[in-house]
């Protein structure tokens, strides 16, 4: 795709400016960020996954996340989740991957291993852990894993068996194998999730991991199993996947749990052991609604964390949270808070946002659609330029009808 960044205003050009990183460019600054959809039967990708992902590479974003998706059947967070721990989940992967590449997405994929915040409700249900009602409808809950026996919440929520020595070692073959088989399908860009309190972030934190061997403890042994998997998975990759991290940047606890300075801690050994991107999200660590303290959702509201991250670091950040406006996205980019833009929300709203953002900010006639829309819409917008010469409006017959 022709990317001519100079013919978009000076003011919207850091969101168009592409971004290579190993070798992989990014043909502009926005991307999807990974969103559930829990759409899947046994970890396979569905129709609607395709229709679903499709849209957003058909309205010109430079990266497509595809949701969390387990490393191993234990580590869904719903029933529906998607999956990559076994090679019949690989040829709907590689379509997924093919249809993004082929519409000038990088295709990109988050891993993922819910931990003690696994086997729970879709959210249109609450998100509540999943109990006897459920099983009586065929979908039980199963027993769910964690470095301590410490539950993510209050009422429901379960005793996460502590996972043994040995257990984490294999563990961490799960996450390997996984990744190898996200990059078998085709995906450029690989995303670790270890944010929103699931199993990498649960080992991180001193709230969830009050384990006394070698992956608990100070800073430096909580940070052990996240950074084996690091490791793990970029031997895995080699040399030539993006591999990305996702963060909480502040744990969301009201007590005890990590604050920013620990997780900028963090991510520079991330980058040390592998990491490319570091992706900024914040929060989750708890399923107490009374201990949480979530990050207030203003727009742009991990930016600050995201600027830090990046300053402290050297890495690629990305940074998600209420970004709509190209404007905001190309000022974030450009005053340094972040390289890349996420948009969650925005994007399902309306996939055709970065084809909107060029026209409204470029000399852009629908140059950067698929040509087969492309070709439809420009010849129509002219005619619609010239009804609204001629003062004709949509409602103009009816206007004359009512005798307006
Ligand atoms: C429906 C939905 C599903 C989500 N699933 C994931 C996920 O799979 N992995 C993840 O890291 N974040 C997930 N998130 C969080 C988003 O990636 C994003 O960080 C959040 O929505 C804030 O960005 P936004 O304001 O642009 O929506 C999800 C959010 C939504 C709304």
């Amino acid at each position: 795709m022709n990317n001519d960044v100079d013919s978009v205003e000076p003011r919207a050009r850091a969101l168009f400016a592409p971004l290579t990183i190993r070798g992989t460019t990014l043909p502009l600054r926005a991307g999807v960020s990974p969103m559930c959809m829990y759409g899947s039967v046994d970890g396979m990708v569905s129709d609607f996954h395709l229709a679903h992902l499709g849209r957003f590479a058909l309205g010109g974003a430079g990266l497509v996340i595809v949701e969390a998706t387990a490393i191993e059947p234990r580590g869904r967070i719903s029933h529906h989740d998607l999956g990559l721990w076994k090679d019949e989940q690989l040829e709907g992967m590689r379509r997924i991957a093919s249809l993004l590449e082929s519409n000038g997405s990088v295709p990109g994929i988050q891993l993922s291993h819910a931990g003690r915040r696994a086997a729970v409700r879709e959210p249109w249900f609450a998100g509540a852990p999943l109990d006897d009602t459920d099983a009586a409808m065929g979908l039980p809950p199963w027993p769910v894993i964690g470095p301590s026996s410490i539950p993510a919440g209050p009422e429901g929520w379960q005793i996460p068996h502590e996972l043994t020595a040995d257990e984490i070692a294999a563990s961490i073959e799960q996450w390997a194998d996984a990744a190898r088989r996200a990059r078998s399908a085709g995906f450029r860009f690989i995303e670790l999730h270890g944010a929103h309190g699931y199993l990498l972030h649960s080992f991180l934190s001193p709230i969830s991991n009050q384990r006394t061997d070698a992956y608990g403890g100070d800073a430096e042994r909580r940070m052990r199993y996240p950074l084996e998997v690091i490791r793990a998975v970029r031997e895995a990759l080699g040399d030539e996947t993006i591999l990305s991290y996702r963060v909480s940047a502040v744990d969301g606890a009201t007590e005890g749990g990590m604050g920013l300075h620990d997780v900028v801690e963090f991510a520079r050994c991330a980058v040390a052991a592998g990491v490319d991107v570091i992706d900024t999200s914040s929060g989750g660590i708890s399923a107490d609604r009374s201990t949480d303290t979530r990050v207030r959702r203003g727009f742009s509201f991990h930016a600050d964390f995201a600027r830090e991250l990046k300053k402290q670091t050297g890495a690629v950040v990305a940074c998600v949270g209420f970004i709509v406006d190209p404007e905001q996205a190309s000022l974030l980019i450009e005053e340094g808070y972040t390289d890349i833009v996420l948009l969650g929300r925005e994007m399902l709203d309306n996939p055709n946002w970065v084809h909107h953002a060029r026209r409204s900010h470029a000399t852009d006639e629908f140059d950067h659609w698929h040509q087969r829309y492309g070709s439809a819409l420009g010849p129509r917008l002219h005619s619609l330029e010239k009804l609204a010469e001629s003062g004709e409006t949509p409602l103009s017959r009816f206007n004359q009808y009512s005798g307006i």
